[in-house]
């Protein structure tokens, strides 16, 4: 059994671990109330079985949300603080965040500032929120149309992944993690990355993945610990991204706006991880022509990404409109853009700055369409 256990948060591998859960609501038997936040998607298809599994029939609260990025907002925030005050929540109380990043990230930031700071626990539901966005303290709600633009760092107390959520997941959600996944191996892992890449170019990790179950358990279970266990070493040298953690925003810079201006300029839904793979495209092609990074390392992680992810169609016209998302990027220091761009594979750099243009060029080479 694996566990990752640390002083001021723990997380914990595996169904087992539902007794910790147990004997943490027992023994802290003066959690006045144990309230679940959830969205449409993990009520029906996660809540009973988590309640089968700690035996919390009957003793629980619902904040019950719409899913999706564009309801991770101040308006929900204020939903859940309201149910939060009809519910007589305390200082005692406990919510439970069971879902994907988005309940991770607006259930961790609504607790944090409830009442100066409610105890919370992750119990992620997604591939994605596994891996990345329920570990490592981020927790925040986007603003103004720009990506968690308000948030805060804290700690979620307990984490406890459970793989058999990922059974009803839909493929693309799958392929949404595996982005983050594929990331961790780009930024500081070249062994996780060539596992990755002999699976995709044997058509390994779809097609047979997904059907082979023992295989597609077994090998999910060691990459879901490994990736967490970089996450984990990179946060616990940098826990508020003074420096090496900016490492972990490969692709972000890029990989955000484009969300962004999917849900806000086009009212579409691009997932997380697709977003984020459009950005690892654009900002291993800068990497690239700033001779930073090998061609044939580009080509290699240009093929394993453009194999996985289906290409994405921007306007030449709208080019403004996703620079004007980067601009406000919180990496961004004296208005200079700056990345964090692929030395080797394996291997990132941060705080590179990076001309506007060569921005421009990244996009206009690999997703520019002209209107018709
Ligand atoms: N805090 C961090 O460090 C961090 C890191 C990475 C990403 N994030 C954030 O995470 C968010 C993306 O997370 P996500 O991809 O999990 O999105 P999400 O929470 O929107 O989940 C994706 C979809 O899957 C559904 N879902 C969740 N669990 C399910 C299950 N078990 N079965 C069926 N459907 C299920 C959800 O309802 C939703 O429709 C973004 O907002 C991103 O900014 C945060
Ligand atoms: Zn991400």
């Amino acid at each position: 059994m694996k566990i990752l256990n640390k002083p001021y948060y723990g997380i914990y591998f595996g169904k087992n671990y539902y007794k910790l859960l147990k004997n943490y609501f027992l023994n802290k038997n003066f959690f006045s109330k144990k309230i679940i936040l959830l969205d449409i998607n993990t009520k029906k298809y996660c809540l009973h079985y988590f309640l089968s599994k700690t035996n919390l029939f009957n003793k629980y609260y619902i904040i019950n949300l719409f899913s999706g990025e564009e309801e991770k907002n101040i308006y929900t925030c204020k939903k859940i603080w309201k149910k939060l005050i009809k519910l007589n929540a305390d200082r005692n109380s406990i919510v439970i965040n069971l879902g994907g990043g988005v309940i991770t990230d607006m259930g961790g930031f609504a607790c944090s500032v409830f009442k100066r700071g409610l105890n919370f626990i992750n119990i992620p539901t997604t591939l994605l929120s596994m891996i990345d966005a329920s570990i490592g303290g981020k927790t925040a709600i986007n603003f103004f149309s720009l990506k968690n633009e308000i948030g805060l760092f804290n700690y979620s107390k307990i984490i406890l992944i459970d793989k058999n959520y990922l059974k009803t997941l839909s493929e693309d959600e799958i392929k949404s993690g595996l982005s983050e996944i594929i990331k961790y191996g780009l930024i500081y892992d070249i062994n996780l990355w060539n596992l990755l890449k002999i699976r995709v170019f044997s058509k390994f990790l779809y097609d047979k993945l997904l059907y082979d179950k023992l295989l597609y358990e077994k090998l999910l279970y060691e990459i879901i610990y490994k990736s967490i266990n970089i996450k984990n070493n990179i946060i616990e040298k940098d826990y508020k991204e003074k420096g090496l953690r900016k490492i972990l925003n490969f692709g972000h810079t890029i990989g955000h706006a484009i969300e962004s201006y999917f849900i806000y300029n086009l009212n579409k839904r691009l997932s997380h991880g697709h977003s984020i793979a459009i950005g690892m495209i654009c900002e291993s092609w800068i990497s690239y022509k700033m001779k930073i990074i090998k061609k044939t390392e580009f080509e290699e992680i240009y093929n394993v990404l453009s194999i996985l992810y289906k290409k994405i169609k921007i306007y030449n016209s709208d080019i403004y409109k996703i620079l004007y998302f980067m601009k406000h990027d919180k990496k961004n220091q004296n208005k200079k853009m700056k990345f964090s761009l692929i030395k080797e594979i394996g291997y990132c750099l941060y705080n590179i700055e990076v001309d506007y243009e060569l921005i421009k060029e990244s996009i206009k080479n690999h997703f520019i369409y002209d209107r018709k």
